[in-house]
């Protein structure tokens, strides 16, 4: 079987865990995290960061600390991984849907901007598959709007949108470590932000709602208060070790994905009725995953269990957030919806080879046949 992914582990993450283990700190908040927040700071010029648990706490903590609650209304990018816009109703929020773009799968702007209400407080583009949103659009927007940006990164560590690695420019950006992301701790996640008042309320609150400075290496004693309900989201201290080792291997991983993704791209241009994803030129795409479309009279579940039975682990792409039944939404995204019935994700990891990009391209040829 081709996987779909495959985490590039080797023995630098086994011997981070062993340190770990040895120095009896595993718990969250202590050295290895430390030293993964500086690092992730250092590597991109992110001026704060805060390691928690997921993605889905980190966009839940962004969220809570810009005060978004009951009675608002926050515009999220309809075709995302639903975590989005389950942050926004733990908030007690309300989710509004937008549209997407057919070519880059991220959000349209000009329908953000007719779905904007007096409820409106802020709004969330997600960087689809690794490829950045239209960030001059968003931020213009907001700007005449008077809208918070919370930017859902999970895919786009190392993405960046005009020269600019994404996240700079917005109150949060908020990364993935999932096992099927750029890199990955198995589940992790990482939020920035330009204010260091908002980390640290967004820090106290990934720790039960802790009221006292964090004095890691310090053995100053400070009796902590709790004076607001946090929640605990912090992450691990072995799994921010494996953090720290992913992000040496991130640039020969994603150099890696570009040569695949341009070989599938080159590959399947023009065969069988598929549209290879489109890189927008303003951006750096990273390709979390290769996402293409299959054409208009090809089933597309159909295909990924033919692909499966033929040793080859296909996927869908994301979702269209406004047909999940738990948002009960009305609004209408027919974009993002036929993108949800069309995108096929396929195999595309670091170690893969180009034959193996060549192999999966045959089969979907004879599968669609
Ligand atoms: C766009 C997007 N946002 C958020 C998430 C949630 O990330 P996590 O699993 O780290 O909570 C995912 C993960 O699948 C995602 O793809």
């Amino acid at each position: 079987m081709i996987p779909l992914v495959k985490p590039l582990f080797g023995n630098e993450e086994v011997n981070a865990v062993k340190r770990v283990l040895d120095s009896g700190w595993v718990a969250g908040q202590g050295p290895a995290g430390a030293e993964f927040e500086q690092k992730f700071k250092d590597k991109f010029g992110y001026p704060n960061a805060v390691a928690v648990n997921n993605c889905t706490a980190a966009l839940h903590l962004s969220l809570l600390s810009l005060g978004i609650g009951p009675g608002d209304e926050v515009l999220v990018s309809d075709y995302t991984y639903p975590a989005t816009a389950h942050a926004v109703k733990y908030c007690g929020a309300k989710p509004i849907f937008v549209d997407i773009h057919e070519d880059t799968y991220n959000m349209n702007v000009a329908d953000a901007e007719e779905k904007i209400t007096d409820h409106t407080k802020a709004i969330m583009p997600v960087h689809a598959f690794g490829q950045s949103a239209d960030l001059d659009s968003v931020h213009d927007l907001a700007r005449k709007r008077g809208l918070k940006v919370i930017e859902d990164a999970a895919c786009a560590v190392g993405t960046k949108f005009k020269g600019q690695f994404v996240g700079k420019n917005s109150e949060f950006a908020c990364f993935s470590f999932h096992a099927r992301k750029g890199i990955s701790t198995g589940e992790g996640g990482m939020l920035v932000t330009r204010s260091a008042s908002l980390a640290e309320k967004a820090r106290s609150l990934s720790c039960f709602g802790i009221q006292s400075a964090f004095k890691r290496q310090s053995n100053e004693f400070v009796l902590p208060s709790f004076r607001e309900l946090g929640y605990n989201y912090k992450l691990s201290d072995i799994l921010s070790a494996i953090g720290v080792e992913q992000l040496i291997k991130l640039d020969g991983i994603i150099s890696s994905k570009r040569k695949l993704a341009k070989a599938y791209s080159e590959e399947l241009e023009g065969a069988n009725g598929i549209t290879p994803p489109f890189e927008d030129p303003r951006g750096f795409h990273v390709y979390q995953s290769f996402v293409c479309l299959v054409g208009e009279g090809v089933n597309r579940d159909k295909l990924i269990q033919k692909l499966r039975e033929n040793g080859i682990c296909a996927q869908i792409g994301t979702y269209a957030c406004h047909l999940q039944p738990v948002y009960g939404s009305k609004q209408a995204c027919p974009v993002s919806k036929d993108v949800f019935e069309r995108a096929l994700a396929l195999p595309l990891y670091a170690e893969m080879t180009e034959e193996e990009v060549h192999s999966v391209v045959k089969k979907i040829g004879a599968c669609i046949k």
